[in-house]
């Protein structure tokens, strides 16, 4: 059993990873529109990975006879005015997306609802991951700069960071 307090707050939740999933989505259509191969490789996969993260709250909710709702998702925006632009929106976008878990976190304690928050640990760690990987994308960029002439450097460096994420992601599901 959940409460309903706890299952709202946790469809909220989804709602926010069906936004990003296809938030990244439209970024990775942009890059792809510029030339960015890399890039777009890199947000297309992000976007996936933000499905992923929506499905296994939907599957909890089921598990502990919740009802998961279907969100209706807004329309994100389509176009951006450059790569930086993009990583500083997905860094802003994960640190809501942070705060929202640690929301849910207080209401775990609030409630007593020791079974949700074990769930709740896996996102705890997901976060400070995706927000250490978009700083320091950021990062990155902010070095190279993203002018003209440095697009082709950054394009092929997340090729390397996608490369880098998903060999992380294998060793440790071994
Ligand atoms: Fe699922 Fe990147 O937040």
């Amino acid at each position: 059993m959940i409460s309903k307090n706890m299952e709202s707050a946790l469809n909220h939740q989804i709602e926010l990873e069906a936004y990003a999933s296809q938030y990244y989505l439209a970024m990775a259509s942009w890059c792809d529109s510029q030339g960015m191969e890399g890039a777009a490789e890199f947000l297309h996969a992000q976007s996936i990975e933000e499905r992923g993260h929506m499905m296994r709250i939907f599957h909890f909710l089921s598990e502990v006879d919740g009802f998961a709702i279907t969100p209706a998702i807004p329309q994100p925006p389509l176009e951006f005015k450059s790569i930086k632009e993009i990583f500083e929106k997905v860094y802003q976008h994960e640190q809501k997306v942070t705060a929202s878990i640690n929301k849910l976190l207080a209401i775990c304690y609030k409630e007593d609802d020791y079974n949700t928050l074990n769930f709740l640990q896996w996102y705890v760690e997901e976060q400070r991951e995706e927000e250490n990987l978009a700083r320091s994308i950021l990062d990155k960029i902010n070095l190279i700069g993203d002018g003209a002439q440095s697009l082709y450097f950054i394009d092929q460096e997340m090729k390397n960071i996608l490369k880098m994420a998903q060999a992380k992601e294998a060793q440790e599901k071994a």
